[in-house]
């Protein structure tokens, strides 16, 4: 039963509106008004990003922690205070947590580049699961390859819910990594980080957490978790691609050697020796994405305007009137049935490629990801060549839900 917060904070949000801030969500595609259910791949931008970014361009463009002039200045606080926003955002201790990247993929091979330098020896074991995003699969294969180190997988139940006890015997002397996917980007299984995290670090291993598809839907506490690295990507929250972050705790970051030379993360440059620039700088070499750091803050802004317990709860519902609709269509089989899932339908339909799905789909208007999702080794589990999936963000409507729906029998009738 709902209780009478639930209630309030439900009737405080009109979601309808809240849409009218994305300019894309008014447009057609195939003459069809647009349903985008790709959310997972990446989250529309609200004007107030757009306008951010272009504001930067407009009124602030100049490289910044490099120039004494006005305009270097401007750019250098706008970034910095980004770097403040998300600090906030994820509640990390220190700002000098909190480094800047290309996005999850990136802040996963900053990670296993120096980690691996510092502390993976012959014989060690770093443990992934069965679930993780090829982002999170090859990068390891690639330090285990060079460190003669050695990765193993963590399995999972048919309901795509992680074998905890399983990871429990996986847990030696030798692991001196768990690396995991937060909510699966192709089940939306939420994965029990905190309990992952407290058995770890009882064994004396380090936890990464992949949060690229749970940043934009609950909140994210990194003290209260106690991860040791979590990482996401700016573009599923609402904000630019080429962004992201990588948080991780000050005293193993200060410990970690250097990712990527050059300009910025040096304290002193001589040809026979460099000494390197504190945190967060020695991890961002170059000019950095500075107009992505900006409107990553903006979308930032935007989420905590909404709230993330009312984005949850909206989400909630929105899952739930999806996977009944769904289920009811016959010849459809969802994929992932996990107990605590996050905004995520995938599925299959008896009889029908996802492609040939999701390509009718599309001429209907709606937009949805069909194919591996970028976890070749989940979809071998399930011995199936791919999923359709609907990624559903704060913004999706039950009408939404509908369309799909309709059109899914609509297409099913059509290659049937
Ligand atoms: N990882 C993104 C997805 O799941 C691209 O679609």
């Amino acid at each position: 039963m709902e209780n009478t917060l639930d209630i309030e904070k439900k009737t405080m949000l009109d979601f309808e509106k809240i849409r009218d801030d994305f300019p894309i969500l008014q447009s057609k595609v195939n003459n069809q008004p647009l349903v985008y259910l790709d959310n997972g791949a990446t989250s529309q931008k609200p004007q107030q990003v757009i306008d951010a970014i272009s504001n930067y361009y407009l009124t602030q463009n100049s490289n910044v922690h490099r120039g004494v002039h006005h305009l270097s200045q401007l750019a250098t606080d706008e970034y910095e205070k980004a770097r403040k926003k998300v600090a906030l955002y994820m509640n990390a201790a220190k700002e000098c947590e909190i480094i800047f990247t290309k996005g999850t993929t990136d802040g996963i091979n900053l990670v296993a580049s120096s980690f691996s330098k510092k502390h993976i020896q012959p014989g060690d074991e770093i443990l992934i699961t069965a679930m993780e995003h090829h982002s999170n699969i090859v990068p390891w294969q690639l330090i285990c390859e060079e460190k003669k180190a050695i990765l193993k997988v963590i399995p999972i139940h048919q309901n795509g819910e992680l074998d905890i006890i399983a990871f429990e015997t996986l847990l030696t002397a030798k692991t001196k990594l768990v690396s995991i996917i937060h909510v699966s980007n192709s089940l939306g299984t939420i994965n029990p980080i905190e309990k992952i995290i407290e058995l770890a670090h009882k064994n004396g291993t380090y936890v990464l957490v992949d949060g690229a598809q749970s940043i934009q839907h609950m909140p994210i506490d990194v003290q209260k978790l106690d991860c040791d690295f979590f990482t996401f990507s700016g573009h599923k929250l609402f904000g630019p691609t080429g962004i992201g972050i990588l948080y991780g705790k000050e005293n193993i970051l200060n410990d970690l050697p250097p990712y990527q030379g050059g300009g910025d993360m040096i304290k002193n440059v001589t040809f026979e020796k460099t000494t390197y620039n504190e945190l967060p700088f020695k991890f961002e070499a170059g000019t950095p994405n500075i107009e992505g750091a900006i409107g990553l803050g903006a979308a930032i802004d935007y989420v905590n305007n909404i709230g993330l317990e009312n984005i949850l709860l909206q989400e909630e519902e929105l899952l739930h009137y999806c996977t009944q609709a769904l289920a009811s269509i016959p010849k459809v089989k969802i994929i992932g049935t996990a107990k605590l899932k996050s905004a995520v339908v995938s599925f299959v339909v008896d009889g029908c490629h996802p492609f040939d799905i999701g390509t009718l789909l599309d001429k209907m208007g709606v937009a949805v990801r069909t194919g591996h999702h970028c976890t070749q080794p989940l979809m071998d589990f399930y011995k199936i060549p791919g999923t359709i999936r609907a990624s559903m963000a704060f913004y999706n409507s039950k009408a939404d839900i509908d369309k799909l729906k309709t059109s899914l029998e609509k297409a099913i009738k059509m290659v049937s």
